[in-house]
């Protein structure tokens, strides 16, 4: 038996589902335990070598255990890591991102996306005095009650919970608008946009397999909530320092009003950001009457880490090489499936892309929805048969890091050739 397999068993005695978050187990029929992860490779505790393009679900934009963060994660960690009382590192890391963000005054630091987002509502409420927010079908925001919502009947604008345990009372605080889609947002807010708090959005969606904003989607965002005085929330947590440094407002020349980080801005090292202007961060505790707090909030390690991950970023050509990476693969997926006349489109940003099997262009979740997701797992299956990671799920994004140089893209294309030709032929 595979030591995968067995850790699978014992796992699901003791941890539900047998993982810490639902994704994992999507990896049929059982999912590999990884040993260690080095550059662009994964390597399972059978041995196996993976070429990575999970990389932690975004994180890891320098590949896995990069020399400049193990060394200073090595020189924090060798001082102590927790004290209840602040560290110059906390500084540092806010100073950094203030640097590269325009829209960004003032920063709290959580320890997750979720986190974020959670606070960043309830500063949203606490600094209009409105109940309201709106987010889009298809966005994800983290495992958060106020947005676990999906839309409602098409009779109303009202959320409806997309989790047992989210109630009615608090879905129906959510309205769902479409992505991509001024009028849908604008036929929302004329109604109710005087008691909307924040508009929420992802500026590309990630978490519905890739989804570009188009034209001057973003941009009709700012100016709609700017009319009916709502906050616009930009959730960073994936866009963050992968659309580059700025991050999608300055991809896409946006400004937010409140920006969550996450991801990357850790080294991949718990973390979560909530940054704005001063007159709206002031609200926070102890300053204002916007209650968060947190035992591991600013935690030095994963500063440092983010720190280091941000630096290198910022001094070598790191981006470059996961910028042209993703280029590349999103280039060569789309020619080696265009020659085996597979129907499908390749939806690319800097660094990151996805694969839909469909005719049509993806624009929002109602296009991704057309698209073939059985087929996307048989080319997930194939593809791990063959040593590469892309997530399980269609509706997640295959990821590019500095580790990602020409020579792995041109073996990953190999392995990509093969894995159609499978399945193309079917099984022998
Ligand atoms: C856009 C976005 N926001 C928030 C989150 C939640 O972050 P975390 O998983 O760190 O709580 C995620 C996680 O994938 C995300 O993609």
């Amino acid at each position: 038996m595979s030591e995968s397999k067995r850790l699978f068993e014992e796992a699901q005695k003791v941890l539900v589902g047998g993982v810490n978050s639902p994704v994992r187990a999507a990896i049929k029929p059982y999912p590999f335990f990884v040993r260690e992860g080095k550059g662009p490779y994964i390597i399972t505790v059978d041995n196996i070598k993976l070429i990575d393009y999970v990389l932690g679900y975004g994180p890891l934009i320098l590949g896995h255990a990069p020399e400049a963060v193990v060394k200073r994660v090595i020189e924090y960690v060798g001082r102590g890591w927790l004290y209840g009382a602040p560290t110059e590192v906390e500084v540092l890391l806010a100073k950094k991102i203030i640097s590269h963000f325009p829209s960004i005054e003032m920063i709290r630091f959580v320890n997750s996306g979720g986190e974020a987002v959670a606070t960043a509502i309830r500063l949203a409420r606490g600094y209009t005095g409105r109940k309201k927010i709106l987010k889009f079908e298809g966005c994800y925001h983290g495992a958060v009650d106020s947005v676990l919502v999906k839309a409602g009947s098409a009779a109303t604008h009202f959320g409806s919970p997309s989790s047992a345990g989210v109630p009615e009372e608090v879905a129906k605080l959510t309205l769902v608008a479409r992505y991509n889609d001024l009028d849908s947002v604008e036929r929302i807010m004329r109604e109710e946009g005087n008691d909307v708090a924040a508009i929420i959005v992802e500026p590309v969606m990630a978490n519905y397999g890739v989804i570009p904003p188009r034209n001057d989607f973003l941009k009709g965002l700012r100016e709609i909530a700017d009319r009916y005085g709502s906050l616009l929330i930009f959730d960073e947590v994936v866009t963050g320092y992968r659309l580059g440094i700025g991050g999608a407002q300055r991809y896409y020349g946006v400004k937010a009003d409140i920006t969550t980080l996450g991801k990357i801005i850790g080294g991949g090292f718990p973390i979560g950001a909530v940054g704005a202007r001063e007159d709206i961060m002031s609200k926070l505790s102890p300053r204002g009457p916007v209650f968060n707090a947190g035992t591991f909030n600013g935690h030095p390690i994963s500063m440092a880490a983010g720190l280091a991950t941000i630096e290198v970023l910022e001094t070598t050509n790191a981006y470059e090489t996961a910028l042209r990476a993703s280029r590349k693969l999103a280039e060569g997926l789309s020619d080696v499936l265009g020659r085996y006349g597979i129907d499908h489109v390749v939806n690319w940003v800097p660094t990151m892309l996805q694969v839909f099997f469909t005719k049509g262009e993806v624009v929002d979740h109602e296009t991704a929805n057309r698209s073939d997701v059985k087929m996307y797992v048989r080319f997930h299956e194939e593809l791990l048969k063959r040593g590469v990671f892309i997530a399980p799920s269609q509706f997640e994004a295959i990821f590019t890091s500095a580790a990602h140089d020409d020579s792995i893209i041109d073996e990953t294309l190999r392995r990509v050739e093969d894995a159609v030709r499978s399945i193309v032929r079917g099984p022998p």
